[in-house]
């Protein structure tokens, strides 16, 4: 695989590191923390964390990652408010919904301890993203990635400030948004991804980005979990791989025991796509959660940001109290091969050890036809 035809080598030279794996994780930065110092790139998603979170979490990175490369990871959709207000949208609720969901709080006997869950800390808001935004761009942050929708002006920003943008597409043409829009590098995300996503499968969806991306790289997201993905990935013309789901279990992740057992237990067919959780397609793992909002006369989820609302006290209490049937979390049809308690440096090795042995395997094996 020659670099110079997939940006494998342009891109490993600009950000300096070892492996071409890039480890996403939402919860705190150690995760990420750990992936940089392994030799990929770790990126911390903050999308739900406060601007005072997010200025001690960066604060770590810079302290811990001096001189690797790793970024931070925003969500700014749009059609968000303007404000953080929940008073607002907790009054324009429809009692249906706010039924539906007392009802599954009394089902389950999930105690209600008076606190908010991640998604209902606070309102996702252009107000919020602004002051994101702001608190990410005081720092100096390597790679900037924008999961749903890369709005010029905070690619502008991000580069004014000398950062790489990423944007993460799951469309041709939201690609093709995100390249008039200037971003650096592309994540091409197939369906088979954790997380927000949509509907075209990375097998079909990769090569596709590629094409229309000329000479800015594009990274594989959705499903790659293993060596074989990650040379099946350059192959269909990617750099390097994007990569969430497989860190899900890992030492520095470390999720309560009740989660682990079920992403443990989950194969390739047990993930699902559901609007429950935020109002946007987005894929779990199966639990009685998502269960329950796809059973008939369950309500048809709201749309973001009010399903955050409407669902984010009980989702937090589900997952804070361990109520087991309910637990879950965004996973990608790769949960299949997540390996529990590995830590993130064993879990790259691996992947970038298997790759190596299937690429040689490849190149010294007869030719098609032979
Ligand atoms: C638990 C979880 C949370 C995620 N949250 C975000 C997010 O906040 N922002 C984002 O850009 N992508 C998010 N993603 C998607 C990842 O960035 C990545 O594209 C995806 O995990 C890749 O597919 P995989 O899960 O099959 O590895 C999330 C994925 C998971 C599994």
């Amino acid at each position: 695989m020659d670099g110079h035809m997939d940006g494998h080598t342009g891109l490993r030279r600009r950000l300096g590191y070892r492996h071409p794996v890039f480890a996403f994780s939402w919860w705190d930065p150690d995760v990420a923390i750990a992936a940089s110092r392994a030799g990929g790139v770790g990126v911390w998603g903050c999308t739900r964390r406060t601007p005072e979170e997010i200025d001690e979490g960066l604060a770590r990175m810079e302290r811990e990652l001096e001189g690797l490369p790793w970024g931070v990871d925003l969500v700014i959709p749009a059609g968000m408010p303007d404000s953080d207000d929940r008073a607002r949208i907790e009054a324009e609720l429809p009692t249906g919904h706010v039924e539906f969901v007392r009802d599954l709080r009394r089902r389950y006997g999930v105690p209600d301890d008076g606190l908010p869950g991640f998604r209902s800390r606070f309102v996702r808001s252009v107000e919020t993203a602004e002051a994101q935004l702001e608190v990410v761009m005081a720092h100096r942050i390597p790679i900037l990635a924008l999961g749903i929708g890369s709005p010029a002006w905070a690619v502008e920003r991000a580069h004014e400030q000398g950062s790489l943008t990423v944007a993460l597409v799951g469309r041709p043409r939201h690609a093709e948004a995100a390249l008039r829009s200037g971003v650096d590098i592309l994540v091409a995300q197939g369906a088979d991804a954790g997380g927000h996503t949509g509907t075209v499968g990375t097998f079909s969806l990769l090569p596709r980005v590629v094409d229309l991306a000329g000479a800015t790289p594009v990274l594989a997201a959705g499903g790659v979990a293993t060596g074989r993905h990650l040379v099946a990935a350059r192959a269909l013309g990617a750099a390097g791989v994007w990569m969430g789901t497989a860190f899900l279990g890992s030492a520095e992740a470390a999720p309560s025991e009740t989660l682990l057992a079920r992403l443990d237990a989950a194969d390739v067919d047990d993930t699902v796509v559901s609007r429950s959780q935020s109002g946007k397609t987005l894929r779990m793992v199966r639990s009685a959660w998502s269960d329950e909002w796809q059973a008939p006369g369950a309500p048809e989820p709201l749309p973001m940001p009010q399903q955050d609302i409407l669902i984010g006290d009980l989702l937090g209490q589900v997952l804070r109290h361990e109520i087991e049937p309910l637990v879950h979390e965004a996973a990608g049809q790769g949960v299949a091969w997540l390996r529990p308690r590995r830590t993130v440096a064993e879990i790259i090795e691996e992947i970038v050890s298997e790759a190596r042995q299937v690429r040689d395997r490849l190149c010294s094996g007869p030719s098609e036809g032979e």
